[in-house]
């Protein structure tokens, strides 16, 4: 089977957050199972400069009103296709923001330039190569159902894959005429969304299937507290909706030979993350000593209850805790966090940066990471988390609910706990939360069996790979694979 993956953004090359991970993930998983895919990026300066013997295997002289190419070629085992439109693509910034920290003036353009072109390959117009399925990731590429379905030659199955609801991608209508689409796709059939363009809306309306990344989020995005407005098309199309978690990439996260982290371990035997302990504590400027080491390795913004870690800070340095928080963000929550570490030298420590190397270090050194998000719809740290012995602290929604096993007593006696979870999301209840971790940690041989359990979970591709592939094949025309 041939499956085109479109992306706004894939790991190594170009990453804002979990996005990455799996659009980097996932092709390598799938395979292992005999699926090919190949994948579609935008061709921002960071990936063309790592770009290596690159073939030219399409051209557009009009592609949305500017000319591009697509190149294909081969990075870190990735088959990809780069959507190479310096117009679009080559500018200072990041993939979604410009220096200033706004968004690009042209998002609008420069996801449905690479969602047509994403579904012109889908046609089968790119020589040598058409793909059976085409699977698509937020909005950014949530024109590419809607090109197919409005398409006049009939088009292959489609899979759009919502990684976070509250990113939707509605545009001003005025722009409709320049999206290429004919005049009827304007419609609640089609793109149209309270008199906008919803990019994100158009992809749920039109795709073939539609999955989130973990099964709760599936359920919660049905109702209005979650779904964002876009729960009533979501219950029009539940009997096409799937919850499928994400994994991680063990083979990059593996705490016996990661590149990032000085002193390998095993759940065998933990000992080396002491060290591991004593050089986050040295990045941060705090004390050595063996008190919890808590970790905050994250966007700085209120879908992941930052505010409630930095009104907590206080309480968690009276509770004999520890804090180093690695993140960028709202401006208001990094002062907050700051002013916090100024208040406790030595305690409490923070990084505002993005620091892929570093974050490797914490899951590898700190006792436990905190992910008291509001909500989340998988959330990947808890599960590095898990992997690397760094005891997950979450909130109880989302793909979080999915992933973590609270230290409940029935739990604690079956020893199948994980982490620690609490719910619904209250300053007094993250708090209980911090208490009750910073209690486990005092009884070492309990919190040493959790970190274990932990270590011992499947967060691997594996299982969802299957899944994602049992999912295509249905929508394949039957015998065909
Ligand atoms: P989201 O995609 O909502 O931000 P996820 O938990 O799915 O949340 O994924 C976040 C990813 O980004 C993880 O791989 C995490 O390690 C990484 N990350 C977040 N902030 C930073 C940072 N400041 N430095 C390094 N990595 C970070
Ligand atoms: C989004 C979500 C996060 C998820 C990631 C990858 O950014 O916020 O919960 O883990 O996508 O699917």
């Amino acid at each position: 089977m041939r499956v085109l993956s479109v992306a706004s953004e894939v790991y190594p090359l170009v990453k804002t957050g979990g996005l990455a991970d799996v659009a980097g993930a996932l092709p390598l998983a799938l395979g292992k199972l005999g699926i090919e895919m190949k994948t579609l990026i935008p061709g921002y300066p960071a990936v063309m400069s790592a770009l290596r013997d690159v073939a030219i295997r399409m051209t557009f002289d009009d592609l949305l009103g500017v000319s591009a190419n697509v190149l294909e070629a081969k990075v870190a085992g990735l088959e990809l296709l780069v959507l190479d439109c310096p117009a679009l693509f080559d500018r200072a910034g990041g993939p979604y923001l410009d220096t200033q920290g706004h968004d690009h003036f042209d998002n609008w353009r420069r996801f449905a330039a690479l969602s047509k072109a994403g579904a012109e390959i889908a046609l089968g117009n790119m020589p040598g190569w058409k793909p059976d399925l085409v699977h698509v990731h937020d909005w950014q590429t949530g024109l590419l159902p809607a090109y197919l379905r409005f398409a006049d030659t009939p088009a292959i199955p489609s899979v759009m894959t919502i990684h976070n609801i509250a990113f939707q991608g509605n545009f001003n209508a005025d722009i409709f005429p320049q999206l290429g689409l004919p005049p009827h796709a304007f419609d609640m059939e089609g793109v149209e969304y309270y008199n906008q363009v919803g990019y994100l809306k158009a992809g749920i309306q039109t795709a073939w299937a539609v999955t989130t990344v973990s099964p709760s989020y599936a359920e919660e995005i049905l109702t209005p507290e979650f779904g964002m407005g876009l729960e009533g098309l979501l219950n029009r199309r539940v009997s096409d909706l799937h919850g499928i978690v994400n994994g991680i990439d063990v083979d990059v996260w593996n705490p016996q030979s990661d590149k990032d982290v000085a002193n390998h371990y095993s759940v065998g035997d933990l000992k080396a993350r002491r060290k591991n302990k004593r050089a986050v504590e040295a990045q941060f400027g705090l004390v050595n000593d063996d008190a919890p080491l808590f970790c905050v390795i994250s966007r700085l913004t209120w879908q992941k209850g930052v505010d409630l870690i930095a009104q907590s800070a206080d309480d968690l340095v009276a509770m004999g805790g520890k804090l180093a928080v690695l993140g960028s963000g709202d401006a208001e929550l990094v002062n907050a966090l700051q002013a916090a570490a100024s208040r406790h030298p030595g305690r409490i420590g923070i990084k505002v940066s993005y620091d892929e190397p570093l974050s490797h270090l914490m899951q590898a050194g700190c006792d436990a990471i905190l992910i008291p998000s509001r909500f989340e719809p998988c959330g990947l740290t808890q599960l590095y988390g898990l992997r690397y012995g760094c005891v997950p602290v979450v909130s109880r929604t989302g793909g979080l609910n999915d992933t973590v096993i609270d230290a409940n007593p029935a739990a604690l006696a079956a020893k199948s706990a994980t982490g620690v979870t609490f719910g619904p999301v209250t300053l007094d209840n993250f708090k209980r939360a911090l208490r009750r971790a910073v209690r486990l940690h005092g009884d070492t041989k309990t919190w040493v069996q959790m970190q274990k359990q932990g270590m011992k979970s499947d967060v691997s591709w594996e299982k969802s790979a299957g899944l994602y592939a049992e999912l295509y094949s249905s929508l394949l025309p039957k015998g065909s694979h």
